[in-house]
């Protein structure tokens, strides 16, 4: 599945918007506006909604004056189907809104990804998604978290599309769906993505057991080396 870390992977989330032009950020979610703040430095347009009044007060003063971000008090069930309609063209989907414990909202209905996807699925245009927390639709999410309110990862393919509407891979915790168009140029970006991977994990290794490691670290770092040079 790849590291467990926090978050949108940012570096991949750039890659991809830069290599799909893609000029619109979705966020479902706000929280304290932390990824909203950052993807106004990456994309043109970037709307986030919170369904927290205290949440999204607190985003408003951390991002609401940044001019390209526009956020909105609201449950992505509702407010994600005209917002879908009003886009002309493709957006990357950062779909985040979930109840994450006290202090978030959502804990009536904890994962709104179901209605989320179908908003997205019902336009043509070939929008990038990217589902955070992947971990908690390969295994049921653990508790306090109501299982029955989370999707299965089968449930979330099939609304998804996949295999024939996009290409669907996990990584760093998080589940993308592409256009399939989009494989054969970003397939390359991943690949390189998990050399540099295997890479750092080689040579931490290679610094605690130099001579079992050595062997390996340079079957994996080195061509990553010469191609990055
Ligand atoms: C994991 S946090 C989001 C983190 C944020 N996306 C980030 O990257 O920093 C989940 C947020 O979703 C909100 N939330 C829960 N259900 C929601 C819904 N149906 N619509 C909108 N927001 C929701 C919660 O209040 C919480 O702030």
């Amino acid at each position: 599945m790849g590291a467990v870390h926090t978050g949108i992977p940012r570096e991949m989330a750039v890659a991809i918007g830069a290599m799909l032009e893609l000029a619109d950020f979705v966020e479902g979610g706000t929280h304290h506006g932390i990824t909203a703040a950052w993807a106004a430095a990456s994309f043109e347009r970037v709307t986030s909604i919170e369904r927290s009044p205290t949440l999204y007060s607190m985003a408003q003063a951390a991002c609401g004056h940044l001019r390209n971000v526009d956020l909105r008090l609201g449950d992505t069930r509702t407010v994600l189907p005209a917002l879908v309609s009003s886009l002309t063209r493709p957006a990357m989907f950062w779909l985040d809104s979930h109840w994450s414990g006290p202090g978030t909202a959502g804990e009536d209905a904890e994962c709104p990804l179901v209605a989320e996807i179908s908003a997205i699925r019902g336009s043509d245009l070939d929008h990038v998604i990217l589902v955070d927390d992947a971990r908690y639709f390969l295994a049921p999410p653990p508790p306090p978290h109501d299982w029955r309110a989370w999707p299965s990862l089968g449930e979330v393919l099939r609304l998804l599309g996949a295999p024939e509407r996009c290409w669907t891979f996990v990584l760093d915790d998080v589940l993308f769906a592409l256009p399939s168009a989009s494989r054969a140029r970003l397939a390359p970006v991943l690949q390189l993505r998990a050399a540099g991977d295997a890479a750092t994990l080689a040579e931490r290794l290679a610094a605690r057991k130099p001579g079992r490691a050595r062997a390996m670290v340079e079957r994996l770092a080195g061509p990553f080396r010469a191609k990055r040079s």
